[in-house]
């Protein structure tokens, strides 16, 4: 679509699909086979976008691929493998382009009380949701940085945000990813390089089934704590994701945006 710009003293306005689009930007997307991140996946593509979703499980990726049309591309890796992901960018920057866009949405969770948590526990939340976030961004943001141009998400979560009982590694996990948000928004602003999170609410996914499924109190306590009075959809984070990855966001970086049907908000 040709590109209308009006220019009025200070104020620019382009045409609105343009500001939202991802025509020619090319999307990493970790963990894109299932849950939010393959509804990421759809949504950029659906704004235009060519994305490479991963993932460790070669035959979801496969199908997820086959649904989401010929826009998007897998590699199979996992992204606790932290000397693989150096190698990862280099082969997809080579394959399909430069990556304008990464999305670091691999995640896992785990359920028990506090005082049960082993040291091995905590260090696999810990080792996927930070470790690996931290190596990957740091690995693309290299090149970001060198192309004065990039935007990367990250996916925080409500636990971050308050006190959910028997989720204290994922906390910890999430909790560090809003902190390293801020720094490295701070540290890549210069570079025209953007740092945002998205913390969803509860989102009907097989991660929240898992946590909710066997405990309906933390279900209707989830519910009720949440004014829209309903669960999200895959799709409502993806869709946050494109604005934020967009030049619709261009003057927002270290900025956490709750997708959460006002669940932060609620009383
Ligand atoms: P999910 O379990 O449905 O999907 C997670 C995805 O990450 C899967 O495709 C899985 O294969 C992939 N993954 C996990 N470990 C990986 C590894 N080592 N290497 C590569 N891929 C890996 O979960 P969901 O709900 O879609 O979660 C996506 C993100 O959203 C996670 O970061 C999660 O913490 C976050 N989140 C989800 C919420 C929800 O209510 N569903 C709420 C808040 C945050």
């Amino acid at each position: 679509m040709k590109e209308k710009q009006i220019i009025t003293g200070e104020l620019t306005l382009v045409n609105h699909q343009s500001v939202f689009s991802l025509e020619g930007k090319i999307a990493l997307i970790t963990g894109g086979g299932s849950g939010i991140g393959y509804d990421i996946a759809q949504c950029m593509t659906h704004a235009g976008a060519t994305v490479i979703i991963t993932g460790r499980r070669e035959h979801a990726l496969q199908e997820a691929t086959e649904t989401l049309g010929e826009s998007a591309h897998y590699v199979v890796n996992d992204v606790t493998e932290l000397n693989s992901l150096e190698g990862l960018v280099e082969t997809i920057e080579a394959t399909y382009g430069p990556i304008d866009i990464l999305v670091n949405n691999a995640g896992i969770n785990m359920k028990k009380p506090a005082l049960e948590v082993t040291d091995a526990d905590f260090d696999r939340i810990i080792h996927t949701n930070l470790n690996a976030v931290f190596a990957l961004t740091r690995a693309c943001a290299k090149r970001m940085v060198a192309r004065q141009s990039g935007s990367i998400l990250m996916i925080s979560s409500m636990a971050a945000y308050y006190g959910i009982d028997r989720v204290v590694a994922y906390a910890a996990s999430k909790s560090g990813v809003e902190g390293m948000v801020k720094v490295l928004a701070s540290e890549f602003s210069k570079f025209n390089v953007r740092v945002n999170a998205i913390a969803p609410g509860f989102i009907e996914t097989n991660m929240m089934k898992t946590a909710m499924s066997s405990d309906p109190d933390r279900m209707n306590k989830a519910l009720n704590r949440t004014p829209m009075g309903k669960f999200g959809k895959p799709q409502d984070i993806g869709w946050a994701a494109v604005f934020l990855a967009s030049e619709a966001a261009g003057y927002i970086t270290g900025a956490s945006l709750p997708v959460d049907g006002g669940n932060s908000i609620g009383f």
